[in-house]
């Protein structure tokens, strides 16, 4: 035991993963709340950390030993790359393995917008269902309609896969379109879904004027990162209808969901589950796991971000 490296877990994960895949190389630390962290990462080699979880200088100064941060998501726009880089620490993430089921939770949302089903589920549950009536919460049907992805990495091209599956014609906004592309792209998009990382130059992408291109029956889907989007902006288009609906599984200050978003009947929200399946989680656990293991003992994980 005295000289297993000491592996931070910012979370309890996958009890089975961790026996297999962590447990017989590692000294294992659990820590959740910032000042157990706090505490554990001053001895710690790995640290397998929580989006949630701010990975910055800050913190790193409580870490003197730490070698690797391997976070337990795809987006890393929680970890100061400058930081780590300056302190020869690698990171790792956990690509692939989520894009099925955030792709899938993509295509959730778009049919729960343009069928309305909470909105039904709800008259359901309060029993005000009434009967059956020719002009009871009417939605759009998908076939034919235009949508717009933005970004043609991993996930936007799955997402594309079940939205051709639909009948949907697709389209992709990338960073090579020129603005004016990017314009002509938005006025024809009646599903506009976001599948980009967050990083600074991206926040609000979808911003107040992009808003206002996107024709009255646009439906915004966002499984991404929650400042991608303009929320103040997005509200208002909502309310006064400029647009169809929205469907969000993340938001600007997540956990915080503005009141007013929480008020409104065409937005369809979800606690940021994209990649919350079983198969999915214990997938990300092995990957975040084992990379950081493997970086302990000298080697290099499929899953290493590459500093830039
Ligand atoms: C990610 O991986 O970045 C998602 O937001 C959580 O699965």
């Amino acid at each position: 035991m005295k000289n297993k490296p000491v592996v931070v877990l910012n979370y309890p994960f996958d009890p089975r993963v961790i026996a297999i895949e962590l447990a017989p190389f590692a000294k294992v630390i659990i820590a959740s709340r910032p000042e157990k962290l706090r505490k554990a990462l001053r001895g710690a080699d790995a640290f397998v950390s929580l989006l949630s979880t701010p990975v910055n200088a800050a913190l790193l100064s409580d870490a003197p030993k730490l070698k690797v941060v391997s976070n337990f998501a795809v987006g890393i726009d929680n970890i100061d790359f400058k930081a780590c880089k300056e302190r020869g620490i690698r990171v790792c993430n956990t690509p692939r393995v989520l894009t099925r089921s955030t792709a899938e939770l993509t295509l959730t949302l778009l049919l729960a917008v343009a069928r309305r089903v909470p909105e039904g589920e709800l008259l359901c549950r309060k029993g005000n269902f009434l009967g059956w009536a020719p002009d009871l919460l009417l939605g759009l049907e998908l076939k034919g309609r235009r949508a717009v992805i933005v970004g043609k990495g991993r996930i936007g091209s799955e997402v594309a896969r079940l939205f051709r599956g639909l009948g949907l014609k697709i389209d992709f906004i990338t960073r090579s379109d020129s603005p004016s592309a990017v314009h002509s792209k938005l006025k024809s998009a009646q599903v506009l879904s976001l599948h980009i990382p967050y990083k600074k130059e991206n926040y609000h992408w979808l911003n107040s004027k992009r808003i206002s291109h996107l024709p009255r029956d646009a439906i915004v889907l966002n499984t991404a990162r929650g400042p991608l989007i303009d929320e103040k902006a997005l509200i208002r288009a909502l309310k006064n209808r400029n647009i169809f609906g929205a469907g969000l599984d993340v938001f600007e200050r997540e956990p915080r969901i503005p009141t007013a978003l929480r008020k409104l009947k065409n937005v369809v929200l979800l606690p940021h589950l994209g990649s919350a399946t079983y198969e999915t989680r214990e997938a990300m656990a092995r990957a975040a796991i084992t990379g950081a293991i493997k970086i302990l003992g000298g080697k290099r994980p499929w899953n290493e971000v590459r500093f830039s």
